[in-house]
């Protein structure tokens, strides 16, 4: 396993559309391999999530994974997943306001809508289909991933740019006031 290299905003390939796998390339040993140093590299770099364009792989390929994670501690506790060709399809009308960040994108965080629940198609990295509704903080989480692979940022759907700001200021102002938000949504929702 290898830690790869993160791209960071400003780098196009962050901007393409992720491809497609088949059955068959998904299970081979090179794509295998691949999904073992994604797994590792978003566990090395702390992230909540991270999609294989963000590690200059431009296929239909994140993980999630949140364990007591330090750069998130009002996230609930996620079990690892990998979606392949993921699909989401909001259940749902209602949006909820996620204060965000991304390893792509360093040192800032901001304000995005996120729908509240969703269904998500996709495979797992053995070709198990998956077909889950996820709720909550949780759901935003898997909408920013899913964005990754649609070329998209979380600064893109930034409605207001006043929210945006550094991991400090957003400790000594925000996190507070998010934090209280985030645990009433995950009473809510139970994720
Ligand atoms: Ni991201």
């Amino acid at each position: 396993m290898a830690i790869r290299k993160i791209a960071v905003v400003g780098h196009p390939i962050l901007r393409t559309v992720a491809r497609r796998l088949t059955r068959e390339e998904l299970l081979s040993e090179p794509i295998q391999r691949f999904i073992d140093d994604l797994v590792e590299t978003m566990r090395d770099a702390n992230g909540a999530g991270l999609a294989a364009i963000q590690v200059y792989e431009p296929v239909q390929i994140c993980a999630i994974e949140v364990k007591d994670n330090p750069r998130y501690p009002y996230k609930p506790n996620v079990p690892l997943t990998v979606l392949v060709n993921p699909e989401i399809t909001p259940i749902s009308a209602e949006t909820f306001e996620n204060f965000e960040g991304c390893l792509s994108v360093p040192d800032l965080r901001g304000v995005v809508d996120r729908v509240t629940e969703i269904r998500v198609r996709a495979w797992d990295r053995h070709a198990n289909e998956i077909d889950q509704v996820v709720r909550g903080l949780t759901a935003g989480t898997y909408q920013h991933e899913v964005d990754h692979l649609h070329g998209k940022l979380f600064l893109d759907r930034v409605r207001d740019t006043t929210t945006l700001c550094t991991w400090k200021e957003f400790e000594r102002h925000h996190q507070a006031s998010f934090a209280e938000r985030a645990r009433a949504l995950v009473a809510r929702f139970g994720s």
